[in-house]
């Protein structure tokens, strides 16, 4: 450790992620550093694979050309796991025993010609690989998952995004079996090899890191479609599943044609392949991948008709698909040079797909969803010991770091520059980074210094946003004075990490209103303006309005325009206007959440002082307009109406306390669903229309109120509420609409609930994506029995550990949205999600580390918990052979 010390001793925060391997004592377990890296020794311009493909075992034969890159002399070092090797040869002759060596998981040769071809068979088995990582299968198919290392499970190769080459793929199985034989590019060849087997050759003519490999054999079949670009090419778009879901893939297709169109559209991107695939398989750790002209999917994220898929559903299925089809440009056409890039493609793109989504569906509603899933994800990430920057400094296993901060801050950061630049000068950025880095592996500077060039601009201190951790605090400090009509505004940045953290260029979007409710036109830089973007980059800031003839009332970080946590004077009153008043409906909503939220943990605190609680009437009133409000989208209402989460209420906790957070929570539903039943049941009643289901944006706008509404009505478990809520699941005729009802009736523990459980499973049984909203739906229950019913439905028949879907919809959704029933006093539920988590690390250590995070914020709880958490933790890091991504985790989260 001590070296890389010494050469950060001016930026110490780029060591403070480091674990070191004295902390983890173990040696086979090595932590990576952004600052070793180094250019690959040997390039690969192309190799050729044949797969033999069987039921004991699979034959992997590759002939691969390397060639040493620039002058150095260096041993071939490879990247190997759990391969057989069966032979080596290089140009021809084999490699004698004492001339190479296999250490752990790598193949080192140590004199090799300047230009070579080696030759290797190993053995491999795919049927027997349950961490649908590389090679393995799923329901009867072969299939692959190679990001992020995953290609070294297949063959000895150069496993790095750097490595760039040209595949040949042959593939060869039983024609009975295997009808299809898929991989990246064009089929070149096909045809039988005796009576049983047949082959397929596959040729991509893109140089690909190994990472976007991948090969695919089985009983599918598949929905074709067309797409013409816009230069008038044809494009093949196949979406191939199991025989059974192939009425289940119109609105995959259809949603691979939008995204094709918005690509053309919006950034001048066309898709490069004359075909275009889709796999769905419904064992896969993460959303999809996006393998070159192969995206491989999870079924979750494929399949979708109206009686077994919600409207949420339709829009993630069509966020997906657009994703992976983002990437074809950025991640795979420009790819990452190194893992520590990674927000380089994933921040990106993430951002490209909500800006899609965003077109598609409303803008507003989609930032607010998004702002959300940050904050309660990215934001808690960000607060605990998985901390890490956008561009990590260090890692142990890779996959850990497919994180939220990687994912979704990473595209905050995206939509910086975008607001920085505005539209016009993101997309000159766009392409002149397309235009100086296609085919090639380059890293996060090399894309901001396009977006500088592209636009004259200074982005130097921009930097620090991918090298320095934490959530920035930015505290807004009003000063008005009556005499000169002016209003100073100081904004202050503090790092959410660490002090000595340099401050970061903030963009702060900022509108002044009156109490009348009109947005004023004022200056602050001289030109009078409706709103302003202010940019902030020193620690400390003032800015004075000019022109105001009374106090006005600050709209702030409009729009979400940076991932910081804002800290306002704002009284109470203020925030009621804004929700009533702000003409950006991000603010609208936020300010609607933060009065509810002050609401809340000031009666948390009631609570636990043993007071009775207080409702402000000021928030009645607030929510009582906004229902009443007939002028508004009824899915931003809907969402308007909701009340924080417990999850997002803990995070404004200093000590976490989920269980009075709950109760607080729902007395406040019972509250308002008392006050304004009769309202609420109107609406309801006029919403809940006949009509057959569409997946039609006025359609799901309406039904999100509906069943908020609903959700509201029931809250109190009353008889004649549940019944509504009956009556809508037994006469729904698709899933949104039935879901919704489901999950009102499960918190009561009565009959409707347990009549709507066998009811729903009967019903759906063999469904497996609907069975996992059943088991999903039930770790949610607040009701008092849910541990119990958790427990037992881990023994329930259709319960799988090896299916991430169906373990997570059980026990993930239990541990990290069911926070009350997960944090129950007596630890029960501690140990039985740790013992859960060892025996999943078994068969999936990707899966294993992600449940793993469930104990990540076990400092924020009371002693008594903490002691508790820890205790599963430290039986969870004493287990002998435990892998390093789940060991990363739990060490981290100790340490
Ligand atoms: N690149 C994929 C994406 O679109 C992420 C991914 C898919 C992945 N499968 C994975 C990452 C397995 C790690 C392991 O976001
Ligand atoms: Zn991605």
């Amino acid at each position: 450790m001590s070296a890389h010390i010494e050469l950060f001793r001016d930026k110490p925060h780029l060591i403070s992620g480091s674990i070191g391997l004295s902390v983890l004592g173990m040696s086979e377990i090595r932590e990576v550093f952004r600052k070793d890296y180094r250019a690959p020794a040997y390039l690969c311009p192309d190799l050729r694979l044949e797969f033999r493909l069987s039921e004991e075992e699979t034959e992997v034969e590759a002939w691969i050309r390397f060639e040493r890159n620039g002058e150095r002399v260096a041993p071939l070092v490879l990247d190997g796991e759990e391969l057989e090797l069966r032979l080596l040869e290089i140009d021809g002759s084999p490699v004698a025993k004492d001339d190479y060596r296999i250490e752990g998981n790598q193949l080192k040769v140590d004199k090799v010609p300047r230009s070579f071809e080696m030759h290797t068979v190993v053995a491999i088995k795919p049927q027997e690989n349950l961490t649908l990582s590389g090679l393995y299968k799923s329901s009867g198919n072969f299939c692959t998952q190679c990001e992020a290392e995953g290609f070294r499970r297949i063959t000895y190769f150069l496993d790095r995004p750097d490595v760039v080459a040209r595949y040949s793929v042959k593939l060869i199985a039983e024609k009975a079996r295997y009808p299809v034989l898929l991989a990246n590019g064009n089929r070149i060849d096909q045809g039988e090899t005796g009576e049983d087997y047949h082959y397929a050759v596959w040729e991509d003519p893109f140089p690909k890191p190994s990472y976007l490999f991948a090969a695919v054999a089985g009983k599918l079949r598949c929905n074709r479609g067309h797409y013409t670009t816009r230069s008038g090419r044809d494009i093949d778009l196949e979406i191939w599943v199991n025989e059974e879901d192939l009425d289940k893939t119109d609105h995959a297709l259809e949603s691979l044609k939008e995204s094709m169109r918005w690509d053309e559209e919006v950034f001048g991107l066309e898709y490069d392949l004359d075909i275009y695939m889709i796999v769905a398989v419904p064992d896969f750790n993460m959303g999809a991948m996006e393998n070159k002209g192969l995206n491989i999917f999870n079924t979750k994220y494929v399949l979708a008709k109206p009686e077994t898929a919600t409207d949420a559903d339709f829009e993630a299925v069509e966020g997906v698909i657009a994703h992976e089809y983002f990437h074809n440009w950025t991640g795979n056409r420009v790819t990452c040079r190194d893992w520590f890039q990674l927000t380089l493609k994933e921040g990106l793109t993430v951002f490209r797909d909500e800006q899609f989504t965003a077109d598609m569906t409303s803008k507003s509603v989609k930032r607010i969803q998004d702002v959300r899933n940050l904050r309660f994800g990215q934001f808690a990430e960000d607060a605990g010991p998985m901390s890490h920057p956008i561009r990590p400094e260090s890692y142990v296993a890779m996959d850990n770091f497919y994180s939220s901060t990687v994912y979704r801050k990473g595209s905050e950061v995206v939509r910086m520059y975008n607001t920085l630049l505005g539209t016009d000068g993101f997309r000159k950025g766009m392409d002149l980074y397309f235009d100086r880095h296609d085919g090639q592996a380059v890293t996060c500077d090399d894309f901001r210094a396009a977006m500088a060039d592209a636009n004259g601009a200074d982005l130097n201190q921009f930097e620090r946003w991918y090298d320095q951790n934490g959530t920035p605090e930015i505290t807004i400090t009003e000063r008005y004075h009556a005499e000169t009509g002016k209003l100073d505004l100081e904004l202050e940045q503090k790092s959410g990490a660490r002090p000595d953290h340099a401050p970061f260029h903030i963009p702060i979007r900022v509108a002044l209103f009156s109490d009348h409710g009109s947005q004023l036109e004022c200056s602050v830089t001289g030109e009078k303006r409706r709103e302003h973007l202010l940019e902030l980059r020193e620690r400390k800031e003032v800015y004075s309005f000019t022109g105001l003839a009374k106090r006005p009332i600050v709209s702030a970080l409009r729009g979400f325009s940076a991932p910081v946590k804002l800290k306002g004077s704002q009284s109470r009153r203020e925030l009621a206007f804004l929700m009533g008043a702000d003409t950006d409906d991000f603010n609208r909503w936020d300010s609607g959440q933060r009065l509810a939220k002050a609401l809340i943990l000031e009666n948390v605190k009631r609570l636990t002082d043993g007071e009775d609680m207080q409702v402000d009437p000021l928030f009645l009133d607030a929510y009582e307009t906004m229902l009443r409000d007939q002028s508004i989208d009824p899915k931003f209402k809907g969402l308007a109406l909701q009340l924080p989460t417990v999850g997002e209420l803990l995070n404004d906790m200093a000590v976490m306390d989920p269980f009075s957070v709950q109760v607080v929570r729902r007395s406040l539903l019972r509250d308002i669903s008392a006050k304004f039943r009769e309202q609420l049941k109107e609406m309801y009643s006029e919403l809940n229309t006949e009509k057959p289901y569409r997946y039609e944006k006025s359609d799901v706008n309406r039904r999100y109120l509906k069943n908020t509404i609903l959700a509201i009505l029931s809250s109190a478990g009353e008889e004649a509420m549940l019944d509504l809520a009956w009556r809508q699941f037994e006469s729904a005729d698709n899933m949104t609409d039935q879901q919704a009802a489901f999950a009102c009736l499960k918190h009561h523990s009565n009959r409707y609930r347990d009549e709507s459980v066998s009811a729903f499973y009967r019903q759906w049984e063999g469904e497996a994506l609907v069975i996992d909203k059943w088991f999903a739906e039930q770790a949610t229950s607040e009701a008092d029995d849910s541990f119990e019913r958790v427990k037992s439905l881990s023994d329930h028949p259709d319960f799988s550990l090896s299916n991430p879907n169906r373990a997570f919809a059980l026990l993930v959704s239990f541990c990290r949205s069911n926070l009350a029933a997960f944090h129950r006093e007596d630890g029960e539920a501690y140990s039985f999600l740790a013992d859960k988590l060892i025996e999943i690390d078994r068969l999936n250590p990707q899966s294993a580390a992600k449940v793993a995070l469930a104990f990540n914020q076990w400092k924020r709880f009371d002693r008594a918990r903490q002691d508790l958490m820890k205790e599963q933790l430290l039986r969870i890091e004493a287990q002998k052979n435990l892998s390093k991504d789940t060991r990363e985790i739990v060490t981290r989260a100790l340490a």
